[in-house]
């Protein structure tokens, strides 16, 4: 089983059916060269000396496309910790989800309830506002994590430019980066305001095309998934195949490996080939609008 990375050959050497496929079911991050390199620079933010001008970064993909999985993972690797000599605890990440509609109040509770900390729907927005700065402040956030950002970036132009001011309020008094997420409407939202245009860098997760870089990723989902056979992924036919019914995104790139994996494991085929393909219960996205609409 050489085609397997160290850890999953020893897991697929002992494990049972059963376990095989719950592993196969469960999320595994596969680092890619653009998640790499957002990565950096989203701990570029975070090591960034306070300024008047702090730097921030709005990540821009179709939905399903990996921004979620990418923010988690960030976050992931800046938990919350007790600062030893002062017993305080040190939360230098702190991701939210935006509301799902622009309404300011419903921000600050976003942020306030991830902090564990009390609401109260009778509060004032600038009662909520000061809170949110002085919690923020004494957890020594270093960067807050906005994901769905395009939610309060939605609504008429007034009520956009009423959560803009949110938002570089936010980075302007605490001086901390914004790390957003968001579909392409948060960047046409976040353009239309040439302050905020200048100080948000755009980072694209675009759909995968079949190039060296959809190999690569193929390539590392293949060494990960719990099969005793090598499945040649990568080659022309198969990848193609992933490709064309995943519609380029990783989302569903990541299902159909999954489905077929487990097709695989169940039929004894122990590896994924054009036919294992065929055969998962699965609907491209492209066809589902179809079927409903049939
Ligand atoms: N780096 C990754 N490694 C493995 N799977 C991933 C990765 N990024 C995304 N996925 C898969 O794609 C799915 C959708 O990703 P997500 O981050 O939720 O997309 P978005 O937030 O852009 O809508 C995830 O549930 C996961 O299964
Ligand atoms: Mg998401």
């Amino acid at each position: 089983m050489k085609h397997l990375t160290e850890k999953t050959r020893t897991f697929v050497e002992t494990a049972s059916i059963e376990e095989r496929i719950e592993a196969t079911r469960k999320f595994k991050w596969i680092g890619y060269t653009n998640a790499a390199q957002i990565l950096k620079k989203m701990e570029d933010c975070l090591n960034y000396p306070k300024s008047i001008r702090m730097p921030n970064l709005l990540i821009v993909g179709d939905s399903n496309n990996g921004k979620t999985a990418l923010l988690t993972k960030f976050d992931q690797s800046h938990l919350a910790y007790i600062d030893e000599k002062t017993d305080k605890l040190i939360n230098p990440v702190l991701m939210i989800q935006a509301p799902p509609e622009p309404d300011e109040k419903r921000f600050y509770n976003a942020i306030l309830e991830k902090l564990f900390a009390p609401t109260r729907t009778s509060e004032k927005i600038d009662s909520r506002q000061s809170r949110v700065k002085n919690l923020l402040k004494h957890l020594e956030v270093k960067a807050i994590v906005i994901d769905e950002i395009h939610h309060v970036l939605a609504g008429s132009p007034s009520k956009q430019r009423l959560f803009l001011n949110v938002l570089k309020h936010l980075s302007n008094e605490l001086q901390i980066p914004l790390i957003c997420a968001g579909t392409k409407l948060a960047f046409n939202a976040i353009q239309s305001d040439s302050q905020l245009a200048n100080r948000f860098e755009p980072r694209i997760l675009p759909r995968w095309t079949n190039n060296t870089e959809y190999k690569r990723l193929l390539l590392s989902f293949s060494m990960v998934l719990p099969l005793k056979k090598e499945s040649s992924l990568v080659e022309g036919s198969i990848a193609n195949k992933i490709l064309t019914y995943s519609d380029g995104l990783i989302g569903e790139i990541s299902k159909i490996l999954e489905l077929s994996t487990i097709l695989a494991i169940e039929s004894g085929a122990e590896h994924i080939t054009n036919s294992i393909i065929e055969n998962i219960d699965y609907i491209p996205p492209t066809q589902r609008k179809k079927a409903f609409y049939n």
